[in-house]
């Protein structure tokens, strides 16, 4: 279980956390919005210990990350999977070596081991036999799978999403849902998925929290979701913009 308690962050005067309390179940896929710049990302940053709070804390487990040790950090990051924003993978290297890099890191694994965990992963995702393939012969959602295969390879117990299916077609989109929805059950894995599609929210959504100034504002099934009265909830169930939308000028 992760709780979040207090949490606050500042950059400069910019206030992006005000306080966020969060517990995220084992088990759960939790979804998390809001608006764009509401500081989602940065609260996944800190969840995986990447960025430090100007107050308040984590428990991972029970354990409080930010008085984990150097040596311990690598015992605490490898229970997380995460699957960032344009999931980068290295050009130079084939399917198989970007997949296969943490265990290379972090474990004595011998390479025929290492080859029959990324096949295993790879067949996961969907994508068995492309071990050989080069980043730039794959679509953009065989990207976020690869992206994902690496995410899983160390058997973490949390995954953390960030906006897997932006930039993808709806169909591209629709698989990557449908394979967070398939990991979580297979891995029984915990999800932390965020996403400003209302579609995926409604597919992948044990549990939605909204992010809002720097706090959790809702938290409660997608039908809550749906029926809530607040105006900001509301607005992002109804995608309503906030104040008059200005036309485009023609351009002919
Ligand atoms: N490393 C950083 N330094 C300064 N400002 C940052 C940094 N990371 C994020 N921010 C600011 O924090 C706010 C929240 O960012 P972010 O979490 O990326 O938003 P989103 O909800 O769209 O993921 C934004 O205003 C962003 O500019
Ligand atoms: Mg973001």
């Amino acid at each position: 279980m992760i709780s979040i308690k207090n949490l606050h962050k500042n950059f400069d005067s910019k206030v992006v956390l005000r306080g966020v309390d969060l517990d995220i179940y084992d088990g759960e896929r939790l979804v998390v919005v809001g608006r764009s710049g509401c500081g989602k990302s940065v609260l996944l940053k800190h969840i995986l210990n990447l960025m430090q709070p100007d107050e308040g804390y984590i428990l991972v487990d029970n354990i409080a990350i930010k008085k984990v040790q150097q040596k311990d950090l690598f015992f605490l990051r490898k229970q997380f999977g995460f699957l960032f924003q344009g999931a980068a993978l290295f050009d130079s290297m084939t399917v198989e070596e970007n997949i296969a890099l943490p265990l290379y890191e972090h474990t004595d694994m011998q390479s025929e081991q290492i080859n029959a965990k990324v096949a295993e992963k790879l067949d996961m995702v969907g994508l068995p036999g492309i071990q050989k393939l080069k980043p730039a012969e794959l679509s953009g959602g065989m990207k976020k799978r690869v992206g994902l295969a690496r995410a899983i390879i160390m058997d973490p117990k949390y995954i953390l999403y960030d906006e897997p299916t932006t930039g993808l077609d709806p169909i591209m989109a629709a698989n990557i849902d449908k394979l967070i929805i398939e990991l979580s059950n297979k891995l029984n894995v915990t999800s932390i998925v965020v996403t400003h599609d209302l579609q995926s929210v409604s597919k992948i959504a044990d549990r939605v929290v909204m992010l809002h100034r720097g706090q959790i504002i809702f938290s409660g099934n997608v039908e809550d979701l749906k029926k809530s009265k607040n105006e900001v909830v509301y607005q992002f169930v109804h995608a309503e913009a906030e104040g008059p939308i200005q036309p485009k000028p023609r351009k002919y």
